[in-house]
């Protein structure tokens, strides 16, 4: 069996330098396959006598084992090598910097109306809402602003095409004819906000057609100028979160309050920069007043039996001046840098308790 021995040693060497998977599946094929040297070799047993069969059968069966055993070993050197050259290749560098988030933001108006529902609902107050397209009777006459009325003018107003009528309905110039509505449906004490879109035919830095206000009122036994001043003082020094901000009434005039008062908070003013606070500047941020008893009596209510309070102001511009916002018409741009510099991240509840501290209406 000498031939044996070169052939099983011949293919020990091939299996030792075999330097791939492949090379080596190539190598067992030819020598341990169907039709492979050692099979063959095999095969031929079966023409000897039966003593030497069995010397030559050991002899196979020893170099078969061997050849196999070889195999296996190379094998697994093999796979480990390809392992670490696929663990090297697809290595994760953990210290690279992430990819940039794209997250979403909220918008700055849609967060100042989620703070003033937040600081108005501490109060007890609930949010109420009306169209968009309102008639003129609500937009203006049950707001004590009858047809030849000079406010109208003031209010730049979109009108829609007249109905078969003759009517005229408009696009609501500002969040008052909710008062009416919610008067009409539902008996005191009362206790809304009204958040919501308004327009007026007007555009520059600090006006847009469009744009939000929010509307207050409060109809109760004995409501007095007291309960509005509590209650807006309240909000200004939460919702700007300085605890010590001096509010001030000033005398105006709404008709469809009486009094009236423009409510302004102190601020100062250095090289351009607009600081809230404490110091000899003021900025007026809402309209309020004493419900006209005249709006009552349009309502169905009897004045000496209900009093009220309502406020208006403008989002827009106490978004401007929390956030520091300086161009009112990049709120529509919907630019995404400006979201980014801007926008809120979701889930990131408001903090509305800055000023509540000091004791409700
Ligand atoms: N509706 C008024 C405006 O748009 C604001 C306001 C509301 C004033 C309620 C007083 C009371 O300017």
């Amino acid at each position: 069996m000498e031939s044996l021995d070169a052939v099983s040693s011949e293919i020990i060497d091939a299996i030792d330098i075999a330097d791939s998977l492949d090379a080596l599946e190539a190598i067992r094929i030819d020598a341990l396959g169907k039709k492979g040297r050692i099979s063959l070799m095999m095969r031929e047993l079966g023409g000897m006598n039966a003593e030497d069969r069995r010397a030559a059968g050991q002899t196979l069966n020893r170099v078969k084992d061997d050849i196999a055993t070889a195999i296996d070993a190379k094998q697994k050197i093999l796979a480990a090598v390809v392992l670490n050259e696929r663990l090297e290749a697809e290595r994760l560098d953990v210290s690279l910097p992430s990819r940039p988030h794209t997250d979403a933001r909220l918008h700055p108006l849609s967060r100042t109306i989620e703070e003033v529902i937040a600081i108005f609902a501490e109060m007890g107050f609930q949010v109420a809402e009306g169209p968009d397209i309102e008639s003129d009777y609500y937009n203006f006459t049950a707001l004590n602003i009858p047809p030849e009325h000079p406010a109208r003018q003031e209010h730049d107003t979109f009108y829609l095409p007249a109905d078969a009528e003759g009517g005229r309905k408009v696009l609501r110039t500002h969040t008052s004819p909710v008062q009416i509505r919610t008067m009409e449906s539902q008996d005191p004490p009362i206790r809304i906000i009204v958040p919501g879109r308004t327009y007026r035919s007007d555009h520059d830095a600090t006006h847009s057609p469009m744009f939000h206000q929010c509307e207050g009122l409060v109809i109760g036994d004995g409501i007095h100028m007291g309960h509005l001043k509590g209650c807006l003082i309240d909000f200004c020094r939460a919702f700007f979160g300085v605890d010590d901000l001096p509010v001030r009434f000033r005398p105006s005039y709404f008709p469809f309050t009486e009094p009236s008062a423009e409510v302004d908070i102190g601020c100062t003013r250095q090289n351009g920069a607009l600081k809230i606070g404490a110091g000899d500047d003021w900025l007026e941020i809402l309209g309020s007043g004493m419900v006209n008893p005249r709006v009552l009596e349009n309502c169905g209510y009897d004045p000496e039996k209900y009093q009220g309070f309502a406020f208006g102001m403008g989002i827009e511009r106490i978004a401007m001046l929390k956030y520091g916002i300086p161009d009112l018409r990049t709120f529509y741009d919907s630019d995404l840098r400006w979201m980014r510099h801007y926008g809120f991240l979701p889930f990131d509840a408001p903090s509305i308790h800055a000023g509540l501290s000091g004791g409700g209406i």
